[in-house]
């Protein structure tokens, strides 16, 4: 194998590789050179029979050969398979969808709460999670001495508030009111939802976290029908227009009269099942109308002024539509479940 040799093959290679023009062409000519008993191995394979002076030269230039070689083949594969993936490419083939989450069941819960009472009239308010005693408790006349004053149902914390009193985490919404009384004239017309917190033990009924919505209406001639009337609205846009109903008297601090208000269990339409406790009624909802002691405490003249409250847990209330008997089920995070909403 003369110089000579080696250099007619090398041109030889070069325009073996420049006439490709397709494809199968390139795999023809990996087939023919590139692979292990190709043409240049066999080149390269021949050097041992080359005189030693010869070899430096004879093996450069081989081995240059074959580096640049490579180098174009890779080159060109790369261009042949962009050139089919532009071909394949159909502009007409509808997208890939991409996986999308869903709002969490308890704030869709919530939502559609919302969207039925801002159809009411009603203007939505947040106050803060955090609170004092004067706007959780007293404001709202709860007695000194009232249990849910106790350690045992409030999460105290170890700041106090300006008269020394530790602030504490709201065990309910109601506090709201307060602040709307205290920081607006009526007529007022809010709803209030945010999140409350309660000391207790976590079980299929409770959890130390969950949401309430708050509602208030104070104007100057507010009526216990008002209270039903709106209450018995919302629960046929909420539940259905036919759904039955029946509001039973209650107890809260700061209202009174206070009622609570059922609907008929509509899983079992009042005949009785495990969500209903076997009573065929659902409570929805406690409410009342605002206490004199309340209105006193924010400056409003309770001869002038009245109006009715109403309190909703949102974790309840969409237990009850989608027929779910343990409250920890909608905060596990298993996409079974989510994935149904
Ligand atoms: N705050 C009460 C509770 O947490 C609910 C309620 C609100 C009752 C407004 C009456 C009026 O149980």
């Amino acid at each position: 194998m003369t110089r000579q040799d080696v250099e007619a093959f090398c041109a030889e290679t070069r325009a073996a590789l420049e006439a490709i023009n397709s494809p199968e062409a390139l795999e023809q000519f990996r087939l023919t050179y590139l692979v292990q008993k190709g043409r240049i191995r066999q080149m390269l394979d021949q050097l041992r029979h080359v005189p030693p002076e010869e070899k430096p030269i004879i093996g450069r230039l081989l081995n240059d050969l074959r580096r640049t070689v490579e180098a174009e083949y890779a080159a060109l594969a790369e261009r042949f398979r962009q050139e089919r993936s532009r071909a394949d490419f159909d502009p007409t083939l509808p997208g890939r969808p991409l996986p999308t989450g869903s709002l969490h069941p308890v704030l869709q819960t919530l939502d559609r709460m919302v969207e039925i009472f801002i159809r009411m009239g009603f203007a939505v308010a947040h106050g803060p999670d955090v609170e004092d005693d004067y706007h959780n408790f007293e404001a709202l006349n709860f007695p000194p001495d009232h249990p849910a004053r106790d350690m045992q149902d409030t999460f105290f914390l170890k700041r106090t508030d300006r008269s020394g009193n530790p602030l504490l985490l709201r065990t309910h919404t109601s506090p709201v009111q307060i602040r709307l009384m205290e920081s607006m004239q009526p007529p007022i017309r809010a709803i209030m939802p945010g999140r409350v917190y309660r000391n207790e033990a976590i079980s299929a009924r409770s959890l130390a976290e969950f949401h309430q919505l708050e509602g208030l209406c104070i104007d100057e001639h507010t009526s216990f029908a008002d209270l039903k009337g709106t209450m018995i609205a919302f629960a046929e846009q909420m539940y259905g227009s036919g759904i039955r109903y029946r509001f039973r008297p209650s107890f809260f601090p700061f209202t009174e009269p206070s009622a609570e208000m059922d609907i008929e269990c509509f899983l079992c339409s009042g005949k009785g099942c495990r969500v209903c406790k076997y009573s065929g009624w659902l409570e929805i909802v406690g409410c009342g109308m605002v206490h004199p002691n309340v209105l006193r405490a924010c400056g409003l003249d309770p001869e002038r002024w009245q109006g009715y409250a109403f309190g909703f847990g949102i974790e309840r209330v969409t237990m009850l539509l989608a027929g779910i008997d343990d409250i920890r089920l909608l905060y596990e995070n298993d996409l079974r479940l989510l994935e149904q909403f």
